[in-house]
């Protein structure tokens, strides 16, 4: 029990996947894992712990932005011991090679977020995903159909930008898609010495918005889970 989860000690398991939506979390238990048990409502952030392919796994909801994840990140890290987390999550393309529906490997986050201006007194810290996690799912992305590209992304604060096209300065800096929480997971990892990796489908694109927002979410959602899950399980 922390101030956010109601779990009781050892119903999380040592590895864990992270949606932003708690439905989705809910989705990935419910169509995955053996025996799935919710161990946490508290606020709808549903967390369930189950089995995949005979080794225990939990999902959890982040929410939404940096400081929703961060609540339940360190509260993971802290009191449950959480040792490998993958957020598994959507982004916007800023760039014109990544398409509506390919997957991105974060290997590193940026932010517009403050958090880590705090954190490191004004300096800089590079929040990086592991290396063993993001090598294997390199592999099994590969392996796959679907484009995959590895690179920086940006978790902005603001869905709603007022400037329109602050997007283009991260675009020059080879910066590949915008979403929301992965700077944070990312440095927490380094925080707890613990594993992270961020997995994210591109649902919509800046470079291009007359392309069709991501129609068959689930479906690219679902694929995205598989290779989470599969990550993991080695
Ligand atoms: N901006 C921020 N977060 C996002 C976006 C976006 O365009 N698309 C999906 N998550």
């Amino acid at each position: 029990m922390s101030i956010h989860i109601s779990a009781k000690p050892g119903e999380i398991a040592a590895d864990l996947l992270l949606p932003g939506d708690p439905l989705r979390a809910k989705f990935i238990a419910e169509t995955f894992f053996e025996s799935p048990k919710l161990v946490n409502e508290i606020r709808g952030m549903y967390c369930f712990t189950g089995s995949y392919r005979g080794k225990p796994i939990s999902v959890m909801g982040s929410g939404m932005g940096q400081p929703s994840l961060s609540i339940y990140v360190n509260e993971l890290f802290r009191d449950y011991n959480v040792q490998r987390v993958i957020r598994v999550g959507s982004c916007g393309s800023i760039q014109p090679k990544v398409k509506v529906r390919d997957l991105i490997l974060a290997a590193g986050a940026c932010s517009t977020g403050n958090m880590n201006r705090r954190r490191f007194q004004g300096m800089d810290f590079a929040p990086v995903s592991d290396f063993g996690l993001l090598r294997q799912a390199h592999d099994l992305a590969t392996a796959g159909s679907t484009p995959v590209h590895v690179g920086n992304v940006l978790a902005t604060d603001s869905f709603y930008e007022p400037d329109a096209d602050g997007w283009k300065m991260w675009a020059t800096y080879q910066v590949l898609a915008i979403e929301m929480e992965s700077a944070e997971l990312l440095t927490l990892a380094a925080q707890f010495d613990r594993r992270a990796l961020s997995i994210l489908t591109v649902s919509d694109s800046l470079v291009d918005p007359s392309t069709d927002a991501l129609q068959d979410r689930e479906r690219g959602f679902r694929a995205m889970a598989e290779l989470a899950l599969n990550t993991l399980a080695f």
